[in-house]
């Protein structure tokens, strides 16, 4: 199969389709938007990895694995930030530490495109938008140890109970997260929700490839001011910053 000229950095396999309903983590995509997308890919395809799909538009294919090389044009540090919404964080930080790649993971159309015009402004080059389920990316896309830092800011909360089994940080997801990291990469993670905060911190105790820091983690001074934090003190809620780090004994 001839990739379009715009896809970069990956491996494509022959797909397998999924015929089970999966629970996602995300809500809106803003669906696949053929006219959009094309837009963002005329302008900036250069930015966006296309990877082999598997079932849907944010799928990845069992067996499709990111080779970053390929994807950035050399071999630096990666950062992948999980869910980038707008970009703010990733470009802010891949204009500051162009010694660094950055990988954003975000499905939802608007984000993406946004994240898009962000980083032609910015002049960026080590950043790259993959736009597909994190689940899935950290479940083989991300060969083992290959991932510095993964970030988590604000992940959607799903505050009824009902919903909890949508949200994204569970024992499986940080496994994979853990599994993707070098010995002593760190992954950082915020949220102004109480009771995720606490789910959080459980789940990256009780992994056993991560080493988890004390309760909660100082503010780090890298994460932008977004406005999910920005709401959160207009309510009166408290941002929780959790962080691991991967063993280098494990
Ligand atoms: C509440 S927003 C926070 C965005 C950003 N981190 C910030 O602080 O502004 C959460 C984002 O995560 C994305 N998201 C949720 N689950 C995801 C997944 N499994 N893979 C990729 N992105 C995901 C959503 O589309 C959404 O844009």
């Amino acid at each position: 199969m001839t990739a379009p000229a715009h896809v970069v950095g990956g491996t494509p396999t022959p797909s397998r389709p999924r015929v089970t309903a999966r629970v996602t983590s995300f809500g809106r995509t803003g669906g696949q938007v053929d006219a959009a997308f094309a837009r963002v890919l005329a302008s900036h395809g250069a930015l966006l990895i296309e990877p082999e799909r598997g079932e849907s538009f944010t799928s990845v294919a069992p067996g499709w694995v990111l080779d970053a090389v390929s994807a950035f044009g050399r071999s630096a540090p990666l950062v992948v930030e999980v869910g980038s919404g707008a970009g703010e964080q990733v470009v802010r930080a891949a204009a500051a530490h162009p010694e660094r790649d950055f990988l954003a993971l975000e499905v939802w159309t608007d984000g993406i495109a946004a994240t898009a015009r962000r980083a032609a402004e910015t002049g960026v080059t080590n950043l790259r938008v993959l736009r597909a389920d994190a689940h899935q990316v950290f479940a083989g896309a991300l060969p083992s140890g290959s991932v510095a830092e993964v970030w988590t800011f604000f992940p959607d909360p799903w505050r009824k109970s009902r919903h909890h089994k949508r949200r994204l940080v569970n024992p499986a997801f940080a496994d994979d997260v853990a599994r993707a990291l070098t010995p002593g990469g760190c992954w950082r993670l915020a949220t102004d929700w109480e009771d995720y905060a606490g789910q959080v911190r459980d789940v990256l105790s009780a992994c056993t490839l991560l080493e988890s820091g004390p309760e909660w983690a100082p503010r780090w001074d890298g994460r932008v001011l977004t406005r999910f934090e920005r709401k959160a003190a207009e309510a009166g809620r408290v941002v929780r910053d959790v962080a691991a780090v991967r063993r280098c004994d494990a």
